[in-house]
């Protein structure tokens, strides 16, 4: 093991503001799940994603993602369509509501949910008798899901979608924000993702009725009284103001994270175009524009993934293997799954790459380095 300093995947990178408006936070007293910098936050986004929808700033994008099952009214028995290649929050909240997770392949083009499984899967569950209540489909490593296929399907069956826009703050589908296509829309601002509050996320809400009742939801679901009164079930979901500081800090260089982060795909993509046994996970076509949250390349097996994994690994310099698909993972397995093995294929052979806004030339140059030695090994 080499001593020197680690190269993390994807690690936090201020823009320099942040303190001002936690500051700002601490003069006002304002250190609360809400206030001043919460407002902000979800008008920073709002105006971000230029749409004329609401948006709930809470706790996690997994809260995001469980708010919006609960609101499109997912209860227990029910079925909920969800891609399989994903981080396992994706799912969770499906369980929380005592609903079963279907799970739906990937297609090769984008590694997202494949169009033709998701409908042969609402197909065989309506001939089962059951019609799905949601469809979760994620636009992984930023890199947008077939929206025009994927919406039409949705449509077609007249079932919503949650786009799960956790890791693709930025990027965009026909010119358009990730995050706007769905009947919801999640975000995520973990430590790891292309902005970060510490921890948190939003929901992106078609109207300020839809809001009103998130919020509702998320503070505990208070009925309006002088006294606590309580109609329904609430949860501890917003976020705090607190947090939402950094989150204001961090909107201030959206724009300027999302091309650092793309110029880390290009430098891979350079680096990988000798060797014509690798491919990049990349735009299929005009239409995607991915904010490159992570890079992630497909090795010709998972023995080459993994022999790169540990020479990377050998030289402090972190990389991951692709998410595990849920299908897959013991708690998850025996539920149903529709597709054919692409997840798994991409699983087994690729792996993601450190694409953090704040690696310098020195970093590259030792990833490089590390790179070409095994490859040519
Ligand atoms: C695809 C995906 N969905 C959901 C989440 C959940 O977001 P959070 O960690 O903010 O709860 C994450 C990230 O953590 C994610 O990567």
């Amino acid at each position: 093991m080499t001593n020197k300093t680690k190269i993390w995947l994807s690690s936090p990178h201020m823009g320099g503001n942040e303190q001002k408006y936690i500051q700002e936070a601490f003069n006002n007293n304002w250190i609360a799940p809400l206030g001043p910098n919460v407002t902000g936050l979800e008008e920073d986004l709002k105006n971000y994603l230029n749409t004329t929808k609401e948006i709930a700033a809470l706790s996690s994008g997994t809260a995001a993602i469980h708010l919006s099952l609960i609101l499109l009214g997912v209860k227990t028995g029910d079925e909920v369509l969800c891609q399989s290649l994903t981080f396992s929050a994706s799912a969770n909240p499906i369980i929380y509501q005592g609903a079963t997770p279907i799970f739906i392949d990937s297609e090769n083009e984008t590694w997202n949910m494949c169009p033709n499984a998701l409908e042969e899967a609402i197909i065989d569950r309506i001939n089962q008798g059951k019609k799905p209540k949601a469809i979760i489909a994620v636009h992984l490593y930023g890199m947008p899901f077939n929206v025009d296929a994927i919406t039409s399907v949705a449509i077609k069956y007249d079932i919503p979608l949650i786009e799960d826009s956790a890791e693709a703050l930025g990027s965009t589908y026909n010119g358009k924000k990730c995050g706007t296509f769905g009947t919801f829309g999640i975000l995520s601002f973990n430590g790891n993702k292309i902005i970060t509050t510490s921890g948190g996320g939003a929901l992106v809400c078609s109207d300020k009725h839809v809001k009103d009742k998130a919020v509702f939801f998320a503070t505990q679901s208070r009925d309006n009284a002088p006294h606590y009164q309580h109609s329904e079930i609430g949860y501890n979901y917003r976020m705090s103001n607190v947090c939402a500081g950094i989150g204001r800090g961090q909107m201030e260089v959206i724009d300027l994270r999302v091309a650092q982060r793309r110029k880390m795909q290009a430098f891979y993509k350079e680096l990988f175009d000798s060797y014509s046994e690798i491919s990049i996970l990349n735009e299929p076509s005009k239409e995607y524009f991915s904010n490159h949250w992570l890079t992630a390349i497909l090795m010709k097996s998972e023995k080459q993934r993994e022999d790169l994994r540990l020479a990377l690994e050998k030289e402090n310099i972190e990389s991951r293997p692709i998410w595990k698909p849920m299908h897959l993972q013991p708690v998850f397995e025996k539920y149903p799954y529709y597709g054919k093995k692409n997840a798994e294929t991409i699983f087994q052979n690729g792996l993601c790459l450190p694409s953090g806004s704040n690696l310098n030339e020195e970093d590259k140059e030792r990833i490089k380095k590390a790179i070409i030695l095994q490859l040519n090994n």
